[in-house]
């Protein structure tokens, strides 16, 4: 059965003693929500009792957006649905409860996160709120330890390595964050006043070797279970709760890339905000308190090695964060934090130094020790 706003109604009373939200003869409203690119995600509530809800998502063979001429494995769906039930055992709370997962269907059912708004979002509005930034370092702490290979014994990395050996959605990442920003790639686009800086970038060996050796860490190194597509996107805000979503890039990696991809995009809104001193501030402390909780929760867990395994993690993570910087200012994917403003000299003179910061992060990425000295260079 292909699944529409039509045939979703039959799709739930059939699917009724799996999911059990609602009652077999409860009349359903279903509205789409989504608003990404890959699949269809839905809402659907009980017409009578409103508060009785859950969210569909609902992963097509194909690209969405771009439709049947473009496959794209369902498989998707099964690991974001797995990376739920991991999340849901070591970190209960810091994601939607997973209701139901329908592999033949490639959907899933979950917990709707009722008047949530998405943090990119907020930080597009000035809001910066630091608990924020802490419960998902927290998040990404325990995920990340409790995951990690020299944590745990070798049949359960074996396990996790299994479970999580999601090549296909690897491979997209690879390209996408790693390789066509770089090259000539019909998917690329930028501002046309950034041309010099990203003709200057693409010649740059130094920068170019070493994006190829962070490439390499993301496609070889196998540490813990890695969200894969962590960005201010894929965090919900419900009362002032952080819950994190959109796990169909999970896969067992490099750990840093998690937080890279939740630094740059921090970043990105810091410069963004270019001149407004109080809301970068706030944005710099945030990006300091994802540190500070996510290596607590790795000293908890007992581990000789620590700080060596932390630093690693760390310059991983500066290297893939530059990265994710600059396929957001030149790749196919760019953020609504910099495409909305308006005033185009000065989205250029945002976009021109996020790209200069980017770029320093990747090439000095190996000599750098700490989050102090990170924070120090955006003054
Ligand atoms: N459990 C939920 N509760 C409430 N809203 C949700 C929930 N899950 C998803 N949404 C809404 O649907 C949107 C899209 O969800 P999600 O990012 O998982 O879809 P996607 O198709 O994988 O997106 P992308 O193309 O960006 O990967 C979210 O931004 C959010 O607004
Ligand atoms: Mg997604």
């Amino acid at each position: 059965m292909e699944l529409n706003l039509t045939t979703l109604p039959d799709y739930l009373r059939q699917r009724h003693a799996e999911i059990r939200v609602f009652e077999p003869e409860a009349e359903l409203r279903i509205e789409e929500i989504g608003d990404g690119n890959l699949n269809t995600v839905y809402r659907v509530s009980d017409a009578a009792r409103p508060a009785r809800s859950l969210v569909l998502k609902h992963a097509p063979p194909y690209i969405k957006i771009l439709g049947p001429d473009y496959p794209l494995s369902t498989e998707r769906l099964t690991f974001e649905s797995r990376a739920l039930d991991v999340y849901n055992r070591l970190a209960s709370g810091t994601v939607p409860v997973l209701y139901d997962f329908d592999v033949d269907a490639a959907v899933i059912a979950m917990e709707d996160l009722r008047d949530a708004y998405v943090l990119r979002d907020a930080l597009i509005a000035g809001t910066v709120d630091t608990a924020i930034a802490e419960q998902v370092g927290r998040f990404m702490g325990i995920v990340h330890s409790h995951t990690y290979v020299d944590n745990i014994g070798a049949a359960t990395a074996q396990h996790y390595r299994q479970q999580f050996a999601n090549a296909t959605m690897q491979s997209i990442t690879a390209d996408y964050v790693f390789t066509f920003p770089f090259t000539e790639h019909e998917t690329n686009f930028w501002t046309p006043g950034l041309a010099p800086d990203v003709q200057h970038l693409k010649a740059d060996t130094g920068f170019l070797r070493q994006a190829e050796h962070l490439k390499r860490i993301f496609l070889t190194a196998q540490q813990g279970v890695t969200h894969g597509d962590l960005h201010t996107g894929s965090v919900l805000v419900q009362d002032n709760t952080a819950k994190v979503i959109d796990a169909e890039f999970a896969f067992y990696g490099p750990v840093g890339f998690d937080l890279g991809l939740y630094w740059a995009n921090y970043f990105l809104s810091y410069f963004s905000h270019q001149g407004n001193l109080s809301v970068q501030s706030a944005l710099k402390t945030a990006v300091v308190q994802v540190w500070d909780t996510y290596t607590a929760e790795f000293t908890m867990t007992d581990a000789g090695l620590k700080s060596e395994m932390l630093e690693n993690i760390f310059q991983d993570a500066v290297g893939f964060a530059g990265l994710e910087m600059l396929r957001r200012l030149i790749g196919a994917a760019h953020v609504k934090d910099i495409e909305g403003i308006v005033d185009l000299s000065r989205k250029l003179s945002v976009e021109s130094a996020a790209l200069q910061f980017g770029t320093t992060l990747v090439k000095q990425h190996r000599s750098l020790r700490d989050v102090a000295v990170l924070i120090a260079m955006l003054s």
